[in-house]
């Protein structure tokens, strides 16, 4: 585990985080405020395909590692490196522990960083939606066993006719 790599997410009861053209299924302002006060000015992590989802290019104010097997397209800037797995692995073992980092999906880097990761910042959306990209790992029993505190709880918020919560887990055992 890497105390200082976390995960953001937003996801249905579920598990749903996207569909399968590469959008957000919903739209919940409060959402993207959260995830732009916890993320602004620091480095996310993704894969290759949650970055092209961006509507209007990298993030602003955000540093981008990309995890790719292909070589960076000349039309990202500075702010985005493509890595592979293991320059992935060896970017966070070189990672100064005070400086947090955030894992921002989507389904194949979640599988893949999860198991490392520290806080998870979740929004649990309560919206039935059938198919889609999943997150690969049941949040309920994330919350119900013994291996994760709940820093934060903010109950039933709404937008829409869409009811969200969101949840703050934090790592309490490395195992
Ligand atoms: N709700 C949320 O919080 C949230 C957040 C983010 C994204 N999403 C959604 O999630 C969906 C995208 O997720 P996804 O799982 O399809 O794609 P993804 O995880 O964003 O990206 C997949 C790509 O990452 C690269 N990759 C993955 N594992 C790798 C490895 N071990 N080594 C090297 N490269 C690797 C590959 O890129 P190459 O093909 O270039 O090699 C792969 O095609 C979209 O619908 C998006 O809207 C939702």
């Amino acid at each position: 585990m890497y105390s200082n790599l976390h995960i953001v997410v937003a996801l249905t009861e579920n598990r749903v985080i996207g569909t399968e053209t590469n959008e957000l299924p919903w739209h919940i302002p409060e959402d993207l405020k959260h995830f732009k006060k916890l993320t602004q000015n620091r480095t996310i992590i993704m894969g290759r395909k949650t970055l092209e989802s961006f509507p209007n290019g990298p993030l602003p104010n955000r540093k981008h590692i990309v995890l790719s097997n292909q070589e960076k397209p000349a039309h990202y800037g500075d702010s985005v490196t493509f890595v592979n797995e293991e320059q992935l692995f060896a970017f966070l073992d070189a990672s100064d522990p005070h400086i947090d980092l955030f894992v921002i999906g989507g389904g194949k880097i979640y599988e893949l960083l999860y198991p490392y990761c520290n806080k998870k910042y979740i929004t649990l959306v309560h919206m039935d939606i059938k198919e889609g990209v999943k997150f690969p790992y049941n949040v309920r029993e994330i919350a119900n066993k013994r291996e994760h505190k709940t820093l934060y709880r903010s109950g039933i918020r709404r937008h829409n006719g869409i009811a969200y919560e969101f949840f703050e887990l934090e790592r309490i055992s490395s195992t």
